[in-house]
């Protein structure tokens, strides 16, 4: 979590460092600030509580010339959300400023022993104690600022991207990670850093991402140099961005999150296109295809992930196992990295990221990796740690996602997962070509399909009107549409922070079933798959007990239209499709709800898009 970026340039530094805070405030809003070399050779540092706007206010009568500076948006994790613990965070000399996205471990360690040598603290951060370390070391080894940060990473046990600023070398910024993403832009005689490449889309395509263990030495005019905490020379891999500008807008959409909603059937055609071919007969899945022998041989199929990435998990496992006849099993990874795992050669560990730095699930990783299963990616973000790690993957390709709850990146998450198991079941030879062609044709439609679900939106938005002050909600789901339940709630309580639960619907009546009452809405997920008849029995249920209903139900449907309070409709599609378009309805239902209640969709409260620490 947290956001950094850098520049030094000849361009008008604050602007640039705050446009890229407000781009990378997805990853963190509880302060904000930066920190110019200024004209008059001081690091001047302004920071605020809350979000970039607030510091754009605080700024606003400040003296901003500089020609580098570094700035950053924080979720706090050491030291409650303040002015003081707000970065930029000084040595106590005032020499050095730095910016650290992620936790050090051993920070109380450090700064116990540095006090011992007078050093004196003023905020609650792990990161004061690393520009506090990096100083200590500077001037009792009388060395260079980039000795004195290599020296200090070697005693750090933890996460971190940092960017680091000395007062009496403004042409200089040191930049370094372990485990947290940072990326490096290479424009015509100026240097951008970030923690991802959205700050500098417009200025440069070109750009390089650090990896662990490497120190960047960005120098006014001189050639990008980056080494290693040994201090060896590494090599610089150029990559060209993709990214678009107007990916990063709202495109006349009040939010983010509605532009992403209705992105959707770009977003979808975007992640089918080449990978359902011949007419939808064929699925083509680079991925499998260059593996053929793992995913011929796998016995079984681990998935690790986190949030909604898991929710797309467990549809995983439904696909997969319906499709390949493989076992599945799936794990939230912060569960899974501590639970001594048993994972062998033979297993496929499958990684789901929207991000692709979520921390946990780049540990669950590199456990798989050590126990010698094939680890495969599923990701957004071109270029982050996940795809990176895993030895072959796929990417979702919906664009950045911007808005905090995850919308557009579970569609495409849940359709890649359908195509990786349409693709390993026609490797493996258990699905007939007739049904592969079936769903390929029916995955051909879905772009459009998406786009008359998104018709229900004004009825969705009225509806949203009756619910706005409930206080519990209740999400009932069977088969395929189980996990779209609990993706239905865990979207609810983080924008508008009511709470809800999602269920299996027949679990309903060994608990849940008590907390049913007139004022508690139930959501019902039924679309007609073989278990229609079965979720009608939940439905009368519930009923029964006063409970209201919504129901999400295919065009036509007369049973459950009969006895739910109200129906929102959506067209037919084979059931492995059905998660696809029944959770749309249910992404519009909580954002409306959360705008009735006057809440920021796009940031919630206590909430970061980039989950980089445990
Ligand atoms: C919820 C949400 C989170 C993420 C989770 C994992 O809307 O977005 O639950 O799904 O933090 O993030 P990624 O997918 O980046 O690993």
């Amino acid at each position: 979590m947290c956001g950094i970026v850098g520049y030094l340039g000849d361009g008008n530094v604050y602007d640039i460092l705050i446009k890229g805070l407000h781009r990378l405030e997805y990853r963190g809003y509880d302060s904000a600030g930066v920190a110019l070399v200024g004209n008059d050779g001081k690091i001047n540092i302004f920071k605020t509580k809350g979000k970039v706007s607030n510091l754009e206010a605080f700024c606003a009568d400040k003296n901003l010339e500089s020609k580098v500076g570094i700035a950053h948006t924080r979720w706090a994790t050491h030291g409650e959300p303040s002015d003081t613990n707000a970065h930029p965070h000084f040595s106590e000399d005032g020499n050095i400023a730095i910016v650290h996205n992620g936790t050090i471990e051993n920070y109380k360690l450090l700064k116990d022993a540095l006090e011992q040598h007078g050093c004196k603290f003023h905020s609650e951060t792990d990161t004061e104690v690393l520009a506090q370390l990096i100083e200590y070391i500077r001037v009792t080894n009388n060395c260079s600022l980039l000795s004195a940060v290599r020296q200090a990473l070697h005693q750090v046990v933890g996460a971190y991207a940092i960017a680091v600023l000395e007062k009496n070398n403004p042409d200089t910024i040191i930049a370094a990670r372990q485990s947290s993403p940072l990326v490096i832009g290479i424009g015509e005689n100026e240097y951008f850093l970030a923690s991802d490449a959205s700050p500098f889309v417009e200025y440069t395509k070109s750009c390089v991402y650090l990896k662990d263990g490497e120190i960047a030495e960005i120098r006014r005019g001189e050639p990008l140099k980056i080494t290693n905490l040994a201090n060896e020379e590494a090599e610089i891999d150029v990559t060209k961005l993709e990214m678009s500008i107007s990916q990063l807008e709202k495109g006349g959409y009040p939010h983010f999150m509605l532009k992403e909603i209705f992105e959707q059937p770009s977003t979808l055609r975007d992640c089918i296109r080449g990978r359902v071919v011949a007419d939808g007969t064929h699925i083509n899945i680079n991925g499998v295809n260059d593996n053929k022998e793992v995913f011929l041989n796998a016995k079984r199929i681990v998935i690790v992930a986190c949030g909604t990435s898991w929710h797309a998990g467990l549809l995983g496992k439904y696909l997969l196992q319906d499709m390949c006849r493989i076992p599945v099993v799936v794990e939230y990874a912060s569960e899974f990295r501590y639970s001594n795992p048993v994972i062998t050669p033979d297993d496929v560990v499958i990684a789901i990221s929207q991000s692709g730095e979520t921390a946990d699930t780049l540990a669950a990783i590199q456990i798989a990796k050590k126990a010698g299963a094939f680890v495969f990616g599923i990701s957004n973000v071109v270029g982050s740690s996940i795809p990176r790690e895993t030895y072959s993957g796929c990417y979702i390709h919906v664009g950045p996602e911007i808005g905090v709850a995850s919308t557009k990146a579970f569609t495409g998450q849940v359709m890649v997962l359908t195509l990786l198991s349409l693709a390993i079941a026609q490797l493996r030879g258990t699905m007939d070509e007739e049904t592969i062609a079936k769903v390929g044709k029916s995955i051909l439609k879905i772009p459009s399909y998406v786009k008359k679900v998104l018709k229900l939106n004004e009825q969705i938005e009225r509806l949203s009107l009756i619910f706005t002050y409930a206080r519990n909600f209740l999400y009932l789901g069977r088969g395929y549409s189980y996990p779209v339940a609990l993706e239905g709630a865990l979207k609810l309580k983080e924008i508008s922070y009511i709470h809800a639960e999602g269920y299996p619907a027949a679990e309903m009546k060994h608990g849940p079933i008590a907390l049913i009452d007139q004022e508690m809405p139930t959501v019902i997920i039924a679309p007609q798959d073989h278990l229609y008849d079965k979720i009608v029995s939940n439905v009368q249920q519930v009923k029964a007990r006063g409970g209201k209903i919504v129901a999400i139900v295919n065009e036509g449907d007369t049973v459950i239209r009969n006895l739910a309070d109200h129906v929102l409709e959506v067209p037919e599609m084979p059931e492995c499709l059905t998660p696809i378009i029944t959770s749309i309805p249910l992404q519009l239902l909580s954002y409306y709800i959360a705008i009735n209640k006057g809440k920021d969709v796009d940031m919630p409260r206590n909430l970061a898009k980039s989950v980089t620490v445990e």
